[in-house]
């Protein structure tokens, strides 16, 4: 992994964390346990701190800039922009976008592509889509069925990448 300091101030990545060697991490970062940071993603923690926790899935080519927190057993999809706060279990869908200072719940679904607007908070158990992004309802058992089979299937090829030995630090 690229870690860079920045303003006296260092990434501090968990022991137990997967992070790939292209990932770019700068300044006031932490990424908490058992996270996984996969390649081409920046999180770049220049101008604010960036809080990760833990059981986190972070996909390729992701960015993260500006005051960002995630919470934990939170999946970000590939391609998506994250310079606001996402809370616990909660997911990111592929190609979205969370603008500054915007609030996403725990245990949200942001529809692929979808655009969360600065300042906008989303409740718990929501489900949004679409450009901007609007409250589509709550969260239904479908929603929370596909979660619950995504979190565990990430959790076992984080332990396999590890097994591997790929991306060993
Ligand atoms: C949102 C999602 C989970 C589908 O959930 P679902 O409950 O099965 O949703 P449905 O397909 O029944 O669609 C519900 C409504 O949302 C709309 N919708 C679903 N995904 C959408 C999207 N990405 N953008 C805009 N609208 C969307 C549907 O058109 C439908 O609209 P309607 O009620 O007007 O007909 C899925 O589309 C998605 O975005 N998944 C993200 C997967 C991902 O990025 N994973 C990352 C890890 S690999």
């Amino acid at each position: 992994m690229i870690v860079l300091s920045f303003g006296g101030k260092a990434p501090r990545v968990a022991e137990s964390a997967l992070v790939a060697d292209s990932a770019c991490l700068i300044g006031d970062v932490e990424i908490g346990d058992n996270t996984s940071i996969w390649p081409g993603v920046v999180i770049r923690g220049d101008a604010a701190p960036i809080r990760v926790g833990n059981n986190c899935h972070i996909e390729e080519n992701t960015v993260l800039h500006g005051l960002v927190t995630i919470g934990d057993n939170t999946m970000i999809g590939h391609n998506c922009v994250v310079e606001g706060n996402v809370g616990h279990n909660t997911l990111i869908g592929n190609g979205a976008s969370v603008l500054v200072e915007a609030k996403v719940g725990n245990l949200c679904i942001v529809a692929a592509n979808a655009v969360v607007l600065e300042n906008m908070n989303i409740p718990p158990r929501s489900f949004v889509a679409g450009v901007p992004g609007r409250i589509r309802g709550e969260l239904t058992q479908h929603n929370i069925e596909m979660m619950e089979f995504y979190m565990p299937y990430y959790i076992g090829l984080v332990e396999e990448y590890k097994r591997q030995g790929i991306w060993r630090r």
